[in-house]
């Protein structure tokens, strides 16, 4: 069996792209792309697990998704309500803390309870973080992030990295040291545009659904080969 490599990011977050092509390939409607998708998230949470991932953050839904068919935006928000529905209890005793990314606007009033008492009630977990980006735009982020500021009424000298890093959504975490994007795709789409600045990244071929444990092994093994210079030179070989 392929070994664990020693050095596993603290924080890996996921595009998870190409359930419709997935569902394309097979004569399905792309919301059974979609469906496959959560159903592989199990899979892909349940290795994060074994691998030692302390932040797992995924793209569920951009502010720019929004200008679907109708018809699939529904289905993706019936697919939000059904995973908090049927895996929150599940998620909850196997101590993964939920978070939630982005703006909750455009989610039904109950739906929009149901998230906020999904993130109330595993706020202690501790075992994995699980934020969830949905309607997440990272722009929007940062917009939000200086209004916030603005309102506080901060000093122009008071305006700092550290600052603005606390009054994005993902304050609480450490940036991503790894972004994957499944399905080929050589773009950033608006995702963490602030938080990975220095992130390493991986694209892959596969589809989101195919992509499971043997994937993000092969995934962690390319990471742990590269070596992160921060905009510094490489460490000096030791000489003898
Ligand atoms: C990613 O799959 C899921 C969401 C954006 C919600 P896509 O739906 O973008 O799949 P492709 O890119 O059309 O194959
Ligand atoms: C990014 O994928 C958003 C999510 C995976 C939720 P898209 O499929 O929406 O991105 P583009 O349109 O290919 O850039
Ligand atoms: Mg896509």
């Amino acid at each position: 069996m392929t070994q664990i490599p020693e050095k596993i990011p603290q924080h890996v977050a996921i595009i998870m792209d190409g359930n419709g092509r997935w569902a394309r390939e097979r004569n399905l409607p792309r919301l059974a792309g979609h469906r496959q998708g959560v159903k592989n998230l199990r899979r892909v949470l349940e290795a994060c697990g074994e691998f030692g991932i302390k932040y797992l953050t995924i793209f569920a839904f951009s502010t720019e998704n929004w200008e679907r068919p109708k018809d699939e935006v529904r289905g993706l928000i019936n697919i939000l309500e059904g995973v908090i529905d049927t895996e929150l209890d599940v998620m909850n005793e196997r101590g993964v803390q939920l978070r939630h990314l982005g703006r909750l606007d455009g989610l039904s009033e109950g739906l929009q309870a149901k998230v906020r008492k999904a993130v109330e009630l595993t706020k202690n977990n501790n075992r994995l973080h699980l934020s969830i980006a949905w309607n997440y735009g990272g722009r929007d982020e940062i917009v939000q992030a200086v209004e916030k500021i603005a309102a506080a009424g901060f000093d122009a000298e008071a305006i700092t990295e550290e600052l603005i890093s606390r009054h994005l959504y993902t304050s609480e975490m450490p940036d991503p040291d790894l972004i994957i994007r499944t399905s080929g795709e050589q773009r950033v789409s608006n995702f963490l545009i602030w938080q990975g600045a220095y992130a390493e990244w991986i694209v892959t071929p596969k589809y989101w659904p195919d992509f499971g444990r043997e994937e993000l092994l092969e995934a962690l093994i390319e990471y742990a080969e590269r070596e992160r210079r921060f905009g510094r030179v490489s460490e000096p070989v030791s000489s003898h």
